[in-house]
């Protein structure tokens, strides 16, 4: 078949040559976004009087059949027309004649490709935004829910200090406030056209620029035609936010599969979000949550998959570019499932306080409270952190915890403590006393999460 720039060519490819250099395999994803850019390209040269109105209108009318098929999904690509851009070019020619080869004046794939990835990125960073928001909802509900509830807070996975639960969630909220900050900032930059930067020096016809951009809503245009059809810039930081979203969502569900050991027990999953073993009976698996977790491989692959592609890269557009598409559709599709679902597998999760509440009762995470009680006492933190430590092993030895220790015992380490000691180790103490700001208070989780809820 004759190519649509085939005029200084003598031979055609091979079919497996094309098939190598073809991009509709996967830029078909971008078809609406492609005839959306055409019409308002064609609208422009009609307004700038490039080309006669009634050309415009057979344009348009023809752009309105082809996207009527599109939404049917009545189109078929081929490969020996390579991309997207040259597919509905051809189409468009098939259904109204030579006058659809009008279309592209004034225009170059580059800059076609570069509009129809920005229009893209335009239309789905919100939804991932609006996804984001709708899981620290969830968050913030759960967190709601288990204010009083105290749970064993860990450094090193070893039992630290007594926390409010809500206060552990919560950390996943303000990650996840930090990511859509950063994908909303980063609509700045996606927000600008490079429609008109034709192959990359500008054109000869008297285009409108601004016109353009105003009839696909972008508020800006790229001040310079090269760097409009070389930057992929917006695209690295949809996959930089994207790998860092997916390294919040994976710390989270590495924390879900752990609490759903029968080890740890402190939150059992819905059904709805488990799954069973072939072999194994009793088995109910965290596999949405462990799929997560895997999946934020393949964002991280993504961006340096990009990375990688532009940096040898000259100025301007080079057919490497061709590589940006598949990792970012990948990653828009990784990471919008993966919000979905993790923000159902945690409305539906059931929080074991029994649990919880067993577990910072059988431990030593209150040896903290002992070390403050003797420094707020006197003693300098050094030497009470010492004799906390004697008495921790003293326990140890004996198979008890410090609540169970008799306070003769304790005396014999210093004297300086008092029957009053039993109130300051409860864990509920241990948590409600620790009212600095930000910290795990009760009253400071609650300051926290109604600043939380007025981001909302
Ligand atoms: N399919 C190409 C891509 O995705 C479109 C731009 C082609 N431009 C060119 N000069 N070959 O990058």
């Amino acid at each position: 078949m004759a190519k649509l720039w085939g005029g200084r060519f003598q031979k055609s490819a091979e079919a497996w040559v094309d098939e190598f250099g073809a991009s509709i395999g996967f830029d078909q994803q971008l078809v609406m976004e492609d005839i959306e850019g055409s019409v308002a390209h064609v609208t422009m040269l009609g307004a700038q009087e490039i080309l006669p109105a009634e050309d415009v209108a057979k344009i348009l009318e023809g752009l309105a059949q082809l996207k009527e098929k599109a939404d049917a999904g009545e189109l078929e690509f081929s490969v020996a027309n390579e991309d997207i851009h040259l597919n509905l070019e051809k189409m468009l020619i098939d259904l109204i004649g030579p006058v659809g080869g009008k279309l592209h004046t004034g225009r170059s794939r580059n800059d076609q490709v570069a509009t129809d990835m920005h229009l893209f990125l335009k239309k789905r960073v919100p939804e991932v935004i609006g996804l984001i928001e709708n899981f620290q909802k969830t968050i913030l509900e759960q967190a709601e829910q288990h204010v009083e509830t105290i749970a064993p807070g860990y450094t090193h996975l070893q039992r630290a200090q007594p926390i409010s639960f809500a206060h552990h969630l919560m950390v996943y909220f303000w990650q996840l406030q930090r990511d859509k900050e950063r994908f909303s900032e980063s609509m700045k930059r996606i927000d600008i056209l490079p429609l008109g930067a034709g192959a990359m020096a500008g054109t000869t016809f008297p285009i409108d620029r601004l016109k353009s951009a105003e009839l696909l809503g972008f508020a800006d245009v790229y001040a310079n035609s090269m760097d409009a059809v070389s930057d992929r810039d917006f695209i690295v930081e949809f996959l930089s936010n994207s790998a860092l979203l997916m390294t919040h969502l994976s710390r989270f569900a590495e924390e879900i599969i752990i609490w759903s050991t029968d080890e740890f027990k402190f939150i059992e999953l819905d059904d709805a979000f488990s799954t069973g073993s072939s072999i194994m009976p009793q088995k109910k698996n965290p596999d949405m949550a462990e799929l997560i977790r895997g999946k934020a491989g393949r964002a991280f692959g993504n961006l340096i998959g990009l990375l990688t592609v532009l940096k040898g890269t000259p100025l301007t557009y080079n057919k490497d570019m061709q590589e940006d598409k598949e990792g970012m559709f990948d990653t828009m599709e990784t990471v919008l499932g993966s919000l979905k679902i993790f923000e159902g597998m945690v409305r539906t999760m059931t929080v074991n306080t029994q649990r919880l509440h067993g577990a910072v009762h059988s431990d030593f995470s209150n040896a903290t409270e002992l070390a403050d009680y003797l420094a707020t006492k006197g003693m300098p933190f050094r030497e009470a952190h010492e004799v906390t430590g004697k008495l921790v092993f003293t326990c140890i030895q004996q198979g008890i915890y410090l609540l169970d220790l008799p306070l003769e015992e304790m005396k014999k380490e210093s004297a300086l403590i008092e029957a009053d000691i039993y109130e300051v180790l409860a864990p509920e103490a241990a948590v409600r006393r620790r009212n600095s700001l930000g910290g795990t208070g009760f009253e400071q989780v609650k300051i926290q999460l109604a600043k939380a809820k007025e981001l909302l």
